[in-house]
């Protein structure tokens, strides 16, 4: 009896590992793009600019503050060296520093508290509304919504037990000084 070739012992094998692979990637477990991923659409006008809004709160100057004189000061007390390579400071002011495994290439540290340390890991809403917006459709796909964390409580998980004096929380000034709302008349 002629024996199964190793050659088409191999091709099975590599077949069977592809779609392995593929089955994987059709799971799409949510990554952390970074805000670059998402300005392409959230710049627009018409889709109210929420990155101009963030731009424009601490948040987005979060890491790079961490720098400064005054942080370094902080960080000293507590025995850190670099404040931008220390957990005890990241977890506060950047984001997913304690998950980078579900870094994606794009992410970046240096933009501090963006869109997705609020909503989550964006790679699968960023994927999916480009799929939609390329075939016309509207409103957010089945499996495109983000997470959007509710009230005050939500605040506080940052913004109290800080290792350093922060100014008292007030949650609705604080909400409006960085709320980024959708254009009601879409
Ligand atoms: C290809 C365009 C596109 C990209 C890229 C994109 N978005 Fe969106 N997103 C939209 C549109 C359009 C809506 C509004 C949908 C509607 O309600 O009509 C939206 C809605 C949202 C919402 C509110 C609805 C929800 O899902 O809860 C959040 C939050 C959001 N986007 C965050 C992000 C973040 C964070 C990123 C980057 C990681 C991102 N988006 C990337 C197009 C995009
Ligand atoms: C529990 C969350 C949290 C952690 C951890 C944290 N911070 Fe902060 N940090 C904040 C918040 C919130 C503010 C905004 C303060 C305000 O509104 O008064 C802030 C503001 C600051 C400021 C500007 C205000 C000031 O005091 O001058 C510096 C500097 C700073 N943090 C440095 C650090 C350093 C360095 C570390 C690590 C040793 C750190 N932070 C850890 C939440 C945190
Ligand atoms: C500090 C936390 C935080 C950051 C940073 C943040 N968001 Fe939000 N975002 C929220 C919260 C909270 C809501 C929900 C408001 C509500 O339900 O009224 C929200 C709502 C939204 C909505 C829906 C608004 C609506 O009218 O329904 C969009 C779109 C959105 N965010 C996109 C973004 C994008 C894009 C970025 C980054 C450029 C970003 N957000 C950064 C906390 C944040
Ligand atoms: C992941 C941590 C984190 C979360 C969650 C967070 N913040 Fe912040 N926030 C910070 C840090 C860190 C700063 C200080 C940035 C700096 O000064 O460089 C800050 C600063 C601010 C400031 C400016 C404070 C000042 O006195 O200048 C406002 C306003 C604010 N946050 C509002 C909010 C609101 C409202 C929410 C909830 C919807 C929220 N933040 C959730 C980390 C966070």
């Amino acid at each position: 009896m002629r024996g199964i070739s190793p050659a088409v012992v191999i091709l099975a094998g590599f077949l069977a590992a592809v779609s392995w692979l593929m089955a994987q990637e059709g799971k799409r477990t949510p990554k952390y793009v970074g805000v670059e991923k998402c300005i392409s659409c959230h710049r627009a006008d018409s889709l109210g600019n929420q990155f101009r809004r963030w731009l424009g709160t601490p948040h987005s100057r979060s890491w790079v503050m961490l720098q400064m004189k005054k942080a370094r000061e902080h960080a000293h007390g507590m025995g850190v060296e670099d404040p931008q390579k220390s957990l005890l400071c990241l977890k506060c002011h950047a984001t997913a520093a304690e998950d980078t495994s579900l870094w994606y290439r794009s992410f970046h540290p240096e933009d501090g508290v963006q869109c997705e340390a609020c909503h989550g890991p964006g790679s699968v809403h960023a994927e999916l509304m480009m799929e939609q917006m390329e075939a016309g459709g509207e409103g957010v796909p089945e499996g495109a919504m983000l997470p959007k964390p509710k009230g005050e409580k939500f605040c506080l998980t940052c913004h109290q037990g800080a290792p350093h004096p922060v100014e008292k929380f007030y949650y609705k000034k604080a909400w409006k000084r960085i709320c980024h709302p959708l254009p009601k008349d879409r």
